[in-house]
């Protein structure tokens, strides 16, 4: 079996060495370089808790079956590809910044064991550059994270090593259809045959001319500007991820990374003074000692939005076309689930319906 990937980002590179370790041939043609969209921009945060809350929803479903996939995934990836990913559990500490978000947190500390609520007090014991104005916190010990640019590269090496072809600098532009059924890529340079596709080109995934009607993934990118501080000299990075203000901070390879803003503004990725505003003063409003910090980097990255917010994952309107996109912010938490999503669907196997059908935007 043949298979073409479109997008080498975390979830088309995870999906083609997951189809590639199961025997398909596969191609991943990618517009720019592997892992430096969506991928190279987050934060790597594996945190179901902190991003989807306490909701009993099939994304947060999804979410934590991909956080107890990530220990193997990471593992395998970096014994596969000799690179160190990151991955580790640091913890999510959510901060409570006024009376109802305690109070929320104390809700969702009493229904779920794996969380635990502090105190101000116990807050400020794990984080002594917190602010002194906040009200409590609630405490993931079991959120993770990994190098999410250490990631990209990894994951590109292991498939390769696994035996998959990678085209860099090679833009799929229209996808060929015979006897209605998708056929063939086509790129400025050549025509990709193949038995099945994966669409997984984050926020550029609608960009491919030739599909039907209705076949177009309502995909949008979705803004992110994030900002890395480096320390002064003799101050401490926190040991675990913080939340709180409406934004996050994750402590990676000596430097602090702040995010990030949420913008739809098409597929601009200009830096703006004001995003590096708005995040260095939510950033000193959680803790304030971060005035003394200098920032190292600023940059920009598109999520891919969906129009209801959740991932599209598995067969398209077009016969042999398979997307998934639509991850926003969860890209790099929902990889390893995608991968064995996909991977299975695209080999035939036995599948639950599934809320994340991207047929369900076929009507429209
Ligand atoms: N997952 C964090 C973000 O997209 O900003």
């Amino acid at each position: 079996m043949k298979v073409v990937i479109i997008g080498a980002g975390v979830a088309g590179l995870a999906i083609g060495w997951r189809l590639r370790q199961a025997g398909v041939e596969v191609t991943i043609l990618e517009r720019a370089q592997p892992g430096q969209g969506a991928t190279w921009a987050a934060a790597g945060m594996i945190a179901a808790t902190a991003e989807l809350g306490e909701a009993q929803t099939p994304e947060a479903e999804l979410a934590h079956r991909a956080s107890r996939l990530w220990p193997d995934f990471a593992r395998e990836i970096e014994e596969a590809s000799g690179i160190a990913i990151g991955y580790r559990r640091s913890g999510s500490l959510m901060i409570a910044m006024d009376a109802g978000e305690a109070t929320n947190y104390a809700g969702r500390a009493a229904a779920d064991a794996d969380l635990a609520v502090l105190t101000p007090a116990q807050a400020r014991a794990l984080e002594p550059m917190l602010t002194g104005d906040i009200e409590g916190a609630l405490w993931a010990a079991q959120e993770a994270q990994v190098d999410n640019r250490a990631l990209g590269r990894a994951l590109a090496t292991a498939f390769v090593r696994a035996g998959g072809t990678l085209v860099a600098n090679e833009a799929a532009v229209r996808l060929e259809t015979q006897a209605g059924r998708a056929a063939a890529v086509r790129t400025s340079f050549g025509l990709y045959e193949a038995d099945a596709f994966v669409l997984a080109a984050g926020a550029w995934s609608g960009l491919i001319d030739g599909l039907p009607l209705g076949g177009v993934p309502p995909v949008r990118p979705i803004k992110g500007e994030m900002l890395a501080l480096a320390p002064p000299q003799g101050a401490a990075l926190p040991a675990q991820v913080v939340w709180g203000s409406g934004i996050y901070l994750v402590p990676r390879g000596g430097r602090l990374l702040i995010g990030a803003t949420l913008e739809d503004v098409g597929f601009d990725t200009s830096l703006t003074e004001a995003a590096a505003d708005w995040l260095s003063a939510r950033a000193v409003s959680v803790m304030p000692g971060l005035r003394q910090w200098s920032i190292a980097e600023h940059w920009a990255g598109l999520r891919p939005g969906s129009p209801d917010g959740l991932p599209l994952l598995g067969q398209t309107a077009l016969d042999g076309l398979h997307v998934a996109s639509g991850q926003y912010r969860n890209g790099i938490l929902f990889a390893p689930a995608v991968a064995e999503m996909l991977r299975d669907l695209v080999l035939q196997r036995p599948s639950e319906s599934s809320a994340f059908d991207p047929r369900r935007f076929a009507a429209r």
